[in-house]
């Protein structure tokens, strides 16, 4: 019998295909609107294999609840929307989707770095607006990114994929992981740094590190003091890892330079949220790893690896 499974959004065809050959699928099939909470309750209660995306806690409630479950496929690097614990002691495998999105979300992150030294967004907003009267030598000056110092915290994947990216800017990079990384300091010539030394040495701090219990609010008023007042800080991770409050305090003081955010701590951000009225930030709606090849490949790392814990194999990205 073919095992069951829900998929809690309007996936790219291919892996839907991959998924529809050996399992009765059902899915939530709207592309611009998140599966309501009962209806993913409801939904889940009898499947095999649940299909999921960032925008749903699966958490113990869901894993409790779903008494056939086998499998949680996300599709994406960070699963800190899983409640990983219950699921292990559930016996239930959880798969993530590494390395596809490296590539695409190190060039976001470039491009955010770009976009908020050089304040892109605030020029091209204001030359619509009709305010450009005449060039002016100090208009809409931003700072230089070629040969500026970049801290990078965590050096993962994306992180090594954006010391390559800075290289060949010039830059001077640090990073600060929770373990050195001797052999890539090396190959890519990179410089180790507590945290305190990259907050206070950066003119750009990038945060890549993954979201969990000991990076809550890694960035907070004591660390945000430490940072240049000519600094950017980039987030392309998770939200949660800065306590937006304190930053916000620190860009509207101008205790830092600028910000550039393509992750919040409630998504999607409300409109109303005071960093949004801050011309010093770059916002942008969580799209590192969005281009259409990459999210097609994790789509189909997904289903991959769905179907392989379904067939009682060991998925290729299990992180339990
Ligand atoms: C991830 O994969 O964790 C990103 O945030 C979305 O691609």
């Amino acid at each position: 019998m073919k095992p069951t499974i829900y998929i809690t959004r309007k996936i790219p065809d291919e892996a839907l295909q991959i998924l529809e050959e050996e399992c009765n699928v059902k899915m939530w099939d709207k592309e611009d609107q998140p599966v309501p909470r009962e209806v993913l309750v409801k939904e889940t209660r009898e499947v095999d294999g649940l299909f999921c995306l960032l925008t749903e806690a699966i958490d113990k409630e869901i894993i409790e609840n779903a008494s056939h479950l086998k499998v949680v496929s996300n599709m994406a690097v960070g699963y800190d929307n899983i409640d990983v614990e219950t699921a292990s002691q559930k016996n239930i495998m959880v798969t993530n989707t590494p390395g596809v999105l490296t590539e695409t979300t190190a060039d976001l992150t470039f491009a955010l770095l770009m976009s908020t030294a050089r304040r892109l967004i605030e020029s091209s907003n204001y030359l619509r607006a009709g305010k450009w009267s005449t060039w002016s030598p100090m208009q809409l000056t931003g700072q230089d990114i070629h040969g500026a110092k970049l801290g990078i915290i965590g050096l993962g994947r994306i992180g090594q994929a954006l010391a390559k990216r800075a290289k060949g800017f010039d830059m001077e990079v640090y990073y600060y992981n929770r373990s050195r990384k001797p052999k890539i300091e090396e190959e890519l010539g990179l410089q180790y740094a507590s945290l305190e030394e990259l907050l206070s040495d950066s003119d750009f701090i990038s945060i890549l590190t993954p979201y969990t219990a000991e990076t809550h609010h890694l960035i907070g008023e004591k660390e945000l003091q430490l940072m240049k007042s000519s600094a950017c800080l980039i987030n392309t991770s998770r939200g949660g890892i800065v306590n937006e409050d304190a930053l916000y305090s620190a860009l509207k003081q101008k205790k830092i330079w600028a910000a550039g955010l393509d992750v919040f701590d409630e998504e999607p951000v409300s409109l109303n949220h005071p960093l949004l009225e801050l011309s010093n930030v770059v916002t942008l709606p969580h799209i590192g790893s969005a281009s259409i090849a990459t999210r097609k490949k994790m789509a189909a790392v997904a289903a991959e690896d769905l179907l392989l814990g379904l067939k009682g194999e060991t998925p290729k990205h299990l992180v339990n």
